[in-house]
């Protein structure tokens, strides 16, 4: 009987299938094994918790964007009761003098019930970080979100909230267009690499046409961009672009570097010790279970990481 080979993109694809199952999602929540390996990519389930890796982070000369987990909320007493959330973390980042920003997703806040909710909560949660001087990064999910995500991104834009930013994901064929509308317009862009199951009729399905688009598009928003945010763990993509922003002659303080909670810390702090800027997505909140998900689906060695705690080998 021929053997089944469980490839990469297979387990891309289990992953971010299950990333969607309720009922996975439940057997994930009372699986006492899984805590440690949640850990390692969550901050923990409150608060606190998240206030308190901003600071330790923080300690190291690393800047933190907090992200209060949640998406797909399916009521509006939900999106407020994020919104409000997100309203309390900005309060604790000031109280606690830090100089963390937040990120969102648009469909935690209502997006995928009214445009009109989710650009009244962004801008709601705009206003507070203003007040406090900080910024809010909208991330980006899937591509059939992107075209509201955008409309309401833009709607906010246009009340003249200037202390927001957009997530822009390289694997989309879309995304060298959107990239230089948001250039022009000054809008500060990080740039990913796209961590959602996407049919090749909008997104590059190979790895290496990824990962060349990502290298394009750095290049541009580097040159061009304002206040931009490299977000990428891949070493060669990041030596890459420290060697095309030292050849063009831009100040290291000109852009930073994103790295997602638990992920190549060490490449942080090299980074950090190097005199470059780097910030670090930290995620925390009992949402975890779909993000948790889509970091499995990064890299197959983690469900070998996992299998080995379950076993307790
Ligand atoms: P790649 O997948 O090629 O990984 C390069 C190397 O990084 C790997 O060889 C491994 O060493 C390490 N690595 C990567 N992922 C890992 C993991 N899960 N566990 C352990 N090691 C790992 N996506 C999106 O669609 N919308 C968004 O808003 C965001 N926001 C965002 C913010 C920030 C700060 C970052 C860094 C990333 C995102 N992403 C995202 C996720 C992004 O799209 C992408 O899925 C991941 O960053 C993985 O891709 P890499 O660029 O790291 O490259």
């Amino acid at each position: 009987m021929p053997a089944i080979l469980w490839d990469g993109a297979m387990l891309r694809h289990l992953f971010l299938g299950l990333s969607r199952s309720d009922r996975a999602w439940a057997l994930a929540r009372r699986s006492a094994a899984l805590r440690p390996v949640l850990r390692r990519f969550v901050a923990g389930e409150t608060m606190d918790e998240g206030l308190t890796a901003a600071a330790g982070l923080r300690a190291g000369g690393i800047d933190a964007t907090l992200d209060l987990l949640g998406e797909a909320t399916e009521s509006e007493d939900g999106a407020r009761r994020a919104a409000r959330g997100y309203v309390e973390v900005l309060n604790g980042i000031f109280h606690r003098g830090l100089r963390s920003h937040v990120s969102l997703k648009l469909s935690q806040i209502g997006l995928d019930l009214s445009e009109d909710l989710a650009a009244e909560l962004l801008g709601l949660i705009c206003r507070t970080a203003a007040a406090v001087g900080t910024f809010v990064r909208v991330d980006m999910e899937d591509s059939g979100r992107l075209p509201p995500a955008l409309r309401v991104f833009e709607r906010v834009l246009r009340f003249g909230v200037r202390n927001v930013g957009i997530v822009l994901q390289a694997y989309l064929l879309r995304t060298p267009e959107d990239l230089q509308r948001y250039i022009r317009q000054g809008v500060s862009i990080r740039l990913c690499k796209g961590a959602y199951a996407e049919s090749p009729t909008v997104a590059y399905a190979r790895k290496a046409d990824v990962d060349a688009a990502y290298g394009r598009l750095a290049e541009q928003l580097l040159l061009y961009g304002h206040a931009p945010a490299i977000a990428t763990h891949d070493e060669r993509l990041i030596r890459r672009s420290r060697e095309f922003a030292a050849s063009r002659g831009l100040a290291k303080d000109r852009f930073e570097f994103q790295f997602l909670y638990g992920i190549r810390r060490d490449l942080q702090e090299r980074l950090v010790a190097d005199g470059y800027r780097v910030r670090v997505y930290v995620p925390f909140g009992t949402h975890w279970y779909p993000y948790f998900m889509r970091r499995l689906a990064e890299r197959p060695a983690n469900v070998v990481f996992i299998a080995r705690h379950l076993i307790g080998a």
